[in-house]
């Protein structure tokens, strides 16, 4: 029912406009007069009570009265309208409604709209929006929208949850020369949400890459998933970014969590590239609309000018494409087509003297030999050189190479006739791109793409072997004790269930307690204070480390007492934990909220001032696989201290992944009961002697 009723939406073979009119300037009658422009070669079916005719089709009182089937549906009635005539296109057989009619959540009309998807859905039809523009096709002729044109041909498709926004693009379109085959409005995605429209655009012939923007949705699992299976290129532009939820949030993670660090990390899982604005989106669109991945680091710049070189040199850095020298040779052959002042070197320079034979011969020999795995070629305009024929060297180079499993882009930077020189190589295939950093920045995103995807495919997730039960026992208990958040010791248990390694700890409720435990742990131990209403255990002075004797540890275990006694008189406690005092290590943290679009995701950083001043922390959407993980530890800031500096052995990076890996595993077994939680510290020793967890904090959800 669904791939019929999407079907029916995007490329529907007859459409009824319900609220067509005659009255230049309405909505109803735009959508019908742009399905004529555009040349809809479909059956297109006015429906108004009050008109027989509307620019030139007969028009109809009534779906019911229509003599021939009815695919799809556009709206443009008043919402108030709306639910009334359902039922009869729900009984024509209609199967997809875009509904353009604004006046539904968005304005708080909620209950208006689920009644709207209910009753839609109750006969199999599929609604897109409320609240939006339309869908328009190039390849199906179809502008069944109140956006002015259908925009410029191309291979990308876009879903925009702004009309508005869309409406901009499509128009936009023609001045920056990147082509859509598909815009599809989806407004409020009460039902249609982008997850329907990734399955079905990746199965669409005339689409090669999926671009979003995205303002937000309610289930980001559904999108992962789609996304994550997707074979086309999908990029995103994620507007909203200010954090949610934090303020409320109990644990440390919870307050670093933000929308769009989360988004950021569902995005890399899920293989979807980011844009970081509209002219992001734009050119990387172009890119993954034209070219192949990436699949290798090798970056090659050709280049008539030392200064588009250098600023791309720049750009290649910080999109993630660092370039290498090329190999020797590489560099002799290329230093053949150049003057003697010239560099073969990365970028290869061929100077201003560089003309249609020197691009040609540079451009064929590099992108068909095998150490480059991609290709920049710059040209800036000079008076000796023609833009046009240069594009066509480069063109002629490129197809006559047969390679076709690497990408290319170009950059000319110059005036109109460099313009038209690069209108002609888009239209050619070749991304191009008025300056450097951009051209270079779009290999970047093809890279990234590629790096992402395998990433996917050698990700067999979650951690099997864990101890459900004991951590439930451990959660009812705190549960039955009227608490929502679990001591550190009962957080250390729950840790332990799933395999998590975290420092022996014991209570001690007396004096005497604490001494034997210290013995048996062993000196030197810490102490602290056990109490569900003491959370933030250092700053009550509840913490005492480092207790090297029994003397030490009886005056530790009154001292604990008394500071946390003063802290908050009312304070139930339960005593003093005891525990083995780790050997140093570098101090990570790890943790995991509930974000209310991804549900349980993790954490990582490193901790002391990296997290509470710099903030320096990575998220991934659970479960996180270890090959996940090890990318999480070297995206941080501070991830050469991971890799071992001034001469200090490496961190065991191996263990913190499968940790990490553990961890998510536990966050999703347990998503019905824990709702925010920390290991801070987790001490990291050198590689292959593993970490411990040296504090943990749990807090459940309200139930
Ligand atoms: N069946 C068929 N036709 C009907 C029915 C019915 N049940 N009821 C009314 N009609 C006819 C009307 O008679 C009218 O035809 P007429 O011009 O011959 O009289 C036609 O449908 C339209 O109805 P109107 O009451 O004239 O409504 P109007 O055109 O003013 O507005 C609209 C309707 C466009 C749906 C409006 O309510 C609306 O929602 N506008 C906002 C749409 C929008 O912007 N969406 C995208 C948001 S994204 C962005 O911001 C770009």
């Amino acid at each position: 029912m669904d791939k019929e009723a999407l079907n029916a939406l995007m490329k529907p073979k007859s459409i009824a406009v319900i609220g067509a009119s005659a009255t230049p300037g309405k909505i109803g009658y735009t959508v019908v007069k742009n399905l004529l422009d555009s040349k809809f070669e479909g059956s297109i079916y006015p429906i108004n009570p009050n008109a027989d005719e509307i620019l030139g089709l007969k028009a109809y009182p009534s779906v019911k009265d229509v003599p021939g089937p009815v695919e799809a549906a556009i709206i443009t009635i008043p919402a108030k309208y709306v639910l009334d005539v359902i039922d009869e296109l729900g009984q024509k057989g209609v199967k997809g409604l875009a509904v353009i009619t604004s006046g539904f959540s968005e304005v708080g009309e909620k209950e208006l709209e689920l009644e709207l998807v209910r009753r839609s859905n109750s006969y199999g039809m599929r609604v897109l929006g409320p609240n939006i523009v339309g869908v328009l096709s190039n390849s199906g002729k179809m502008n069944g929208s109140f956006a002015p044109t259908l925009p410029l041909p191309g291979k990308a498709s876009l879903v925009s949850q702004s009309g508005a926004l869309l409406i901009a693009i499509d128009m936009a379109t023609f001045t920056r020369n990147i082509g859509f085959d598909k815009l599809v409005s989806n407004g409020n995605m009460a039902d249609v949400d982008f997850a329907d429209m990734i399955d079905w655009l990746d199965q669409d012939p005339d689409t090669q890459c999926i671009s979003l923007y995205i303002e937000g949705f309610k289930d980001g699992r559904r999108f992962l998933e789609s996304a994550r299976k997707a074979s086309k290129p999908i990029i995103a532009l994620k507007a909203g970014v200010s954090a949610h939820g934090a303020a409320a949030a109990a644990s440390h993670t919870g307050s670093l969590a933000g929308a769009v660090k989360v988004y950021g990390a569902a995005f890399q899982q899920a293989g979807v590239v980011q844009a970081l604005d509209l002219n992001d989106l734009f050119n990387r669109t172009l890119a993954l609309s034209l070219q192949p991945p990436m699949q290798g680091d090798n970056l090659l710049v050709l280049t008539n000018g030392g200064g588009v070189g250098v600023l791309a040199t720049d750009a290649a850095e910080k999109s993630g494409v660092p370039l290498k020298f090329a190999p020797p040779d590489v560099q002799a052959e290329l230093k053949k087509h150049m003057p003697e002042f010239g560099s073969a070197k990365n970028p290869v320079d061929m100077t201003g003297m560089a003309g249609n034979e020197w691009y040609y011969k540079t451009v064929k020999f590099s992108y068909s030999h095998p150490w480059v795995d991609g290709l920049v070629v710059l040209y800036c305009e000079t008076a000796i050189t023609n833009p046009l024929e240069i594009a066509q060297s480069i063109k002629r180079a490129v197809d006559e190479s047969g390679i076709k499993d690497k990408p290319i882009s170009v950059s000319f930077v110059g005036g109109q006739r460099s313009d038209d020189a690069m209108r002609w190589l888009v239209e050619n295939g070749i991304p191009a791109y008025g300056a450097p950093d951009v051209a270079v920045n779009a290999l970047g995103a093809l890279r990234e793409y590629a790096r992402m995807k395998a990433l996917i495919k050698d990700s067999p997730d979650i951690c099997e072997e864990y101890d459900r039960d004991t951590a439930l026992k451990v959660i009812e208990y705190a549960r039955n004790d009227g608490r929502d958040s679990l001591t550190e010791i009962e957080a250390k248990q729950v840790f332990e269930a799933y395999g998590i390694p975290v420092t022996p700890t014991a209570l001690a409720k007396t004096e005497q307690e604490a001494v034997e435990l210290a013995r048996r742990i062993g000196y030197p131990v810490v102490m602290k204070i056990v109490s569900p209403d003491i959370l933030h255990k250092s700053d009550a002075g509840g913490v005492k480390v480092n207790i090297k004797d029994e003397a030490s540890a009886r005056e530790a275990y009154n001292t604990i007492l008394k500071n946390a006694k003063n802290y908050k008189a009312e304070a139930v406690i339960h005593g003093v934990a005891v525990q083995e005092m780790a050997p140093w290590g570098t101090e990570v943290i790890l943790g995991s909220v509930n974000d209310p679009t991804f549900g349980p995701t993790m954490m990582f950083g490193l901790g002391g001032i990296f997290v509470e001043v710099l903030k320096d922390v990575t998220f991934r959407v659970a479960p996180v696989a270890s090959s996940q993980a090890l990318r999480m530890l070297g995206e941080i800031r501070g991830a050469p201290i991971l890799a071992g500096v001034r001469g200090e052995a490496p961190r065991d990076r191996e263990a913190l992944a499968d940790v990490i890996c553990k961890y998510s595993t536990m966050i999703i077994d347990l998503a019905d009961e824990i709702s925010e939680s920390d290991a801070n510290p987790v001490l990291v020793y050198e590689e292959g002697k593993g970490l411990k967890v040296v504090d943990a904090r749990i807090i459940l959800k309200k139930k």
